[in-house]
């Protein structure tokens, strides 16, 4: 857009450096609290590892998930494509306050969550992912993240909403969670129903439910063997799902 100047000006043109744009771009660096690493053995009888993914290997989990954009069922690829969206607007500081965590079996990529903070209250979950079924995989690392913004970092509400069937089963019914009025207020995937949990509820009601589903408290500290098998994190060449 162009439009003449009001007053005389000494310099016609002037010029920014990208570093000084990149601050209105992404806002303010991310201060979020860690998540600590946990662990909780599944009903499979297998332990998975929780921890966040690390930005070196973000490029590996991106390559994994163009893969399941040819996944045909159980809404992978929908899921799929949205996350690879969220995993590289963190890694290009495009997305406000996310948080993203990996489930590791046997140094294996088994799960994904991530969520973000919205406001301090409001915090968004984004995405559950299972890479390995039957142990409740997914259950598990929705227990963790939820638990982290709620019991990590203060959040207020936690605002989900569903695309698949097995999660809207395992978390919207599951938890009997309540929806606000639609379309009045839209959840930011898409502009679907939001669905809620309070802290109060998480504390009374949903907390319990999770151990139940995944069927076992998520464990810390993770012994140092424990996790220094799962550093260096295998991604599968192709999904197994
Ligand atoms: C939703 C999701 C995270 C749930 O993961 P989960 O808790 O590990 O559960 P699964 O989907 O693997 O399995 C659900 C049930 O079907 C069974 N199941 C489904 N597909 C299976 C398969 N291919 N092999 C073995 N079991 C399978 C599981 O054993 C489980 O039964 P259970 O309830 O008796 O334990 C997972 O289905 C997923 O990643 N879906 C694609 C992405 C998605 O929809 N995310 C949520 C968006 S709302």
């Amino acid at each position: 857009m162009r439009k003449d100047a009001p007053e005389k000006v000494s310099q016609s043109e002037l010029t920014f450096p990208v570093e000084e744009l990149e601050p209105l771009l992404s806002g303010p660096s991310s201060t979020l609290a860690p998540f600590e690493p946990a662990m909780v053995k599944l009903k499979n009888g297998k332990t998975l590892v929780l921890r966040e993914l690390r930005r070196d290997e973000a490029p590996k989990l991106l390559a994994f998930l163009k893969k399941l954009l040819d996944v045909d069922h159980d809404f992978y690829d929908i899921v799929g494509v949205r996350v690879y969206a969220e995993v590289l607007g963190w890694l290009r500081s495009r997305l406000k306050d996310p948080y993203q965590m990996i489930g590791i079996i046997d140094g294996k990529l088994a799960g994904f969550c991530n969520g973000r903070k919205m406001t301090d209250d409001v915090h968004i979950s984004l995405h559950s992912m299972a890479y390995q079924r039957g142990g409740r995989v997914g259950a598990a690392v929705y227990y963790a993240k939820t638990q982290y913004a709620f019991e990590t970092l203060g959040a207020k509400e936690w605002w989900s909403t569903f695309e698949s069937y097995n999660g809207w089963m395992r978390w919207g019914v599951g938890m009997a969670q309540p929806s606000y009025p639609w379309p009045d207020i839209q959840h930011e995937l898409g502009g679907a129903k939001v669905y809620y949990i309070t802290k109060e509820y998480w504390d009374s009601t949903v907390k319990g439910y999770m151990k139940q589903v995944v069927g076992g408290e998520l464990v810390r500290p993770v012994p140092a063997d424990l996790l220094k098998a799962s550093e260096n994190v295998e991604f599968p060449d192709k999904p197994e799902v």
